[in-house]
C-alpha cells in the first residue's frame, strides 16, 4: 500500500500515441484477467487501441475519463462516466471501464477513481450514477463499499471471456447527495 493517495488525473483528449497504447494494454490486460469488460479473450492491441480511438473520440460533452499512472507516468487504471444520452435523464450517467492493471491491483487505485467519478459528476450537475458488474466480482464487492445499491440481478446477462460460459450481471445505482 503506498504512503500516499494516487494522483488521479483527468484524461484530455487528444491522447497521445502512447497513452493510446497504454490504455490499450489495460484494456486487454483486464480481458487476459478474466475480467467482464465487454470484449473476449484474446483481445489484440490493435482492437482495444481501435475501441479506445472511437470511444475517446465521440464523448459526450460531459463525459470524464479517469486515470492512475505509474511512477514511469505510464498509464495503468482507468474509469469512464458517460452521461445518459436521453433528454428526459440529464441528471444520469453510466460508469464503465473501471479497470486497474494488474501489476498495480490492490494498491487502492480503484477507489480515488470511483471517488473523482463522483465529483466530475457533481461538477456537471449529474446525481445519479448506474452501473452493472459480473455478479461476485471484485468490482461488485468495490461498487458495494462506496454505496451503490442493487437495483437486481440479470442472469446470464454476458459471456465471459471464454466466450462459452454466461454469468450474472448486477446491476447497481448510486444517487449522489
Ligand atoms: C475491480 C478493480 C478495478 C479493483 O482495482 P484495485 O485498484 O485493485 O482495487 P483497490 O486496491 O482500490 O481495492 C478496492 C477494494 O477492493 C478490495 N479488493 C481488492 N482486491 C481484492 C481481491 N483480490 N479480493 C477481494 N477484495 C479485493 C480491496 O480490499 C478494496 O476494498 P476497500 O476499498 O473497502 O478497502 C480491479 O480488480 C480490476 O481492474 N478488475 C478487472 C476489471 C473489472 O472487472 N472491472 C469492472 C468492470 S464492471
Amino acid at each position: 500500500v503506498s504512503e500516499h493517495p494516487p494522483a488521479v488525473e483527468h484524461l484530455a483528449t487528444p491522447v497521445s500515441a502512447g497513452d493510446l497504447r497504454a490504455l490499450a494494454e489495460l484494456l486487454a490486460d483486464a480481458v487476459d484477467s478474466g475480467a467482464a469488460v465487454s470484449f473476449l479473450a484474446p483481445l489484440t492491441l490493435d482492437r482495444a487501441e481501435d475501441w479506445w480511438r472511437t470511444t475517446l473520440n465521440s464523448l459526450h460533452p460531459r463525459a470524464g475519463t479517469f486515470i492512475v499512472r505509474d511512477a514511469a507516468a505510464r498509464i495503468v487504471a482507468s474509469a469512464q462516466i458517460h452521461p445518459a444520452w436521453a433528454p428526459n435523464q440529464p441528471h444520469r450517467a453510466e460508469v464503465c471501464k473501471v479497470m486497474v492493471h494488474r501489476t498495480a491491483r490492490g494498491r487502492g487505485l480503484a477507489r480515488p477513481l470511483m471517488l473523482a467519478i463522483e465529483r466530475h459528476a457533481r461538477d456537471h450537475a449529474i446525481s445519479l450514477l448506474t452501473l452493472d458488474a459480473k455478479r461476485g466480482s471484485i468490482a461488485h464487492a468495490l461498487y458495494e463499499r462506496l454505496g451503490y445499491t442493487l437495483a437486481g440481478t440479470i442472469p446470464a446477462f454476458a459471456l465471459d471471456t471464454d466466450g462459452l460460459t454466461p454469468h450474472d450481471a448486477v446491476v447497481m445505482f448510486k444517487h449522489l447527495a
